[in-house]
């Protein structure tokens, strides 16, 4: 068995239809060795019985701050004390402000204020109330605190509506919870919508400027310095802007697909053009880098086409380009209020991508593998990780299509939830 067989968990059970899945995440923790304790808020125990918990749990559920048997047995202190991360399971609007707000006026809200150990939360609310400007407010204050969040994802809900506050699954919750107490935690982004046609209106009176497909540097009249980009990526991100109602320029180098449809698109050459069109195109709420710039040129472009000599070696000297996304990145007038940059890597993608993130100004950086057989140069499939300054998340491989409406949707609801 693992390390994580001496571990203990104090799970917080909030009131929320959600809290059914609980006993299922219960029945996985123990699986794993990791021993539960229990408190329920007086709400939760309208969705599942403290009986069902203890049974699962094998052990004694907490739900009253007053209880004299409880304390005489174990102080409620000494409940957070001996665990090693305290989990909040489903989260509710309620439990969060009262975390956000430090709150103590029953057992769940006094253990999470008095506490020193790491707390990991799975929202669950209706999507209007996980929008709601408290809410949103109390995230971030949760967040900037260190807590983790699991979730929550989008879906069907009970109310009958559809959107983000969905409960993330049992099994998704338990990956967390095992990264928390391996210590890797990387502090997930805060839930946005997945791929969905929702986005539609979420861009409107936006302006977006992306870049997409590779750069040609030329060496003579015929011959070029290029790399695969198809413009695949770009392009998407381009129509899926377009689709959410943003005023949308494509800064596109050469690429043998057709403009997206209603998309303003600038068709240029070299990394320098590709600068200038981008500067042009200037301002704009986001600014999306997704093209393949060359990193370097020749110093010199030969007039005429070269010849080759027999047998004689040639040898081409190489400046650097423009480096146009930390150029806006670092912009100090006009910049865009989201800045986003992509890495394309082919080792240690995370660790490069993250450095790229800070060299470059980003405030997000959309790291992809296109190691030898990714298939990501050119092909319809991307799996990619998101880094911001707060956290990183990774989804799964998707259609490039799929990843750019994803990361609009996510993009649309970062600038109006920060209402910039
Ligand atoms: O076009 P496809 O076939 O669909 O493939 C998609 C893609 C792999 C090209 C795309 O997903 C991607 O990763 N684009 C960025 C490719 C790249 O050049 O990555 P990079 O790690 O070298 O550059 C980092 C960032 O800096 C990128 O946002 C790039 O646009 C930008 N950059 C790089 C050099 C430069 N001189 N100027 C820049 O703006």
């Amino acid at each position: 068995m693992s390390g994580l067989s001496k571990k203990r968990v104090l799970l917080i059970i909030g009131g929320g239809i959600a809290a059914y899945k609980t006993l299922d995440l219960i029945r996985r923790l123990r699986e794993k060795g990791i021993a539960v304790r229990a408190v329920m808020t007086a709400a939760a125990q309208h969705f599942a019985t403290p009986l069902s918990v203890a049974s699962l749990s094998g052990e004694k559920v907490f739900t009253d701050l007053f209880s004299l048997t409880d304390e005489a047995a174990i102080g409620h202190i000494e409940l957070s004390r001996e665990a090693d991360l305290i989990v909040v399971a489903p989260a509710t609007a309620d439990l969060l402000a009262k975390m956000a707000h430090g709150l103590a006026n029953d057992l769940a809200s006094t253990l999470l204020l008095a506490t020193d150990k790491k707390i990991l939360v799975a929202p669950a609310m209706n999507l209007r109330m996980w929008l709601a400007a408290p809410t949103v407010r109390n995230v971030a204050t949760l967040r900037a605190d260190g807590v983790i969040f699991s979730g929550p994802g989008d879906g069907d809900m009970a109310c009958g509506e559809y959107g983000p506050g969905r409960m993330s699954e049992p099994l998704e919750i338990l990956a967390a919870i095992e990264a928390a107490l391996t210590g890797d935690t990387v502090l997930p982004l805060p839930a946005y919508p997945r791929a969905d046609a929702a986005v539609a209106g979420a861009l409107d009176g936006r302006r977006v400027v992306v870049t997409s497909g590779p750069t040609h540097e030329p060496i003579d009249p015929v011959r070029y310095i290029a790399n695969r980009s198809s413009g695949k990526q770009g392009h998407a991100i381009a129509a899926a802007a377009q689709a959410a109602g943003a005023s949308v320029t494509l800064v596109s180098g050469p690429v043998a697909l057709a403009d997206p449809a209603g998309v303003t698109t600038v068709h240029v050459e070299t990394a320098d053009e590709m600068r200038r069109a981008v500067e042009a195109a200037l301002p704009a709420d986001i600014f999306i880098g997704a093209a393949a710039v060359a990193d370097w040129r020749t110093a010199e472009t030969a007039p005429e086409k070269l010849k080759k000599a027999a047998g004689a070696e040639q040898s081409l000297t190489l400046v650097q380009n423009p480096d146009i996304l930390a150029a806006i990145g670092w912009r100090d007038r006009d910049r865009p209020a989201l800045v986003v940059g992509f890495a394309a890597e082919t080792e240690s993608l995370i660790e490069h991508a993250q450095k790229k993130r800070l060299a470059k100004g980003c405030d997000l950086i959309v790291a992809n593998n296109v190691g030898r057989g990714s298939n990501v140069f050119g092909g319809e499939m991307n799996e990619v990780t998101l880094i911001a300054a707060d956290g990183s998340e990774r989804w799964p491989s998707l259609s490039k299509k799929e990843v750019a409406t994803k990361l609009i949707a996510r993009l649309a609801r970062q600038l109006n939830e920060a209402r910039i």
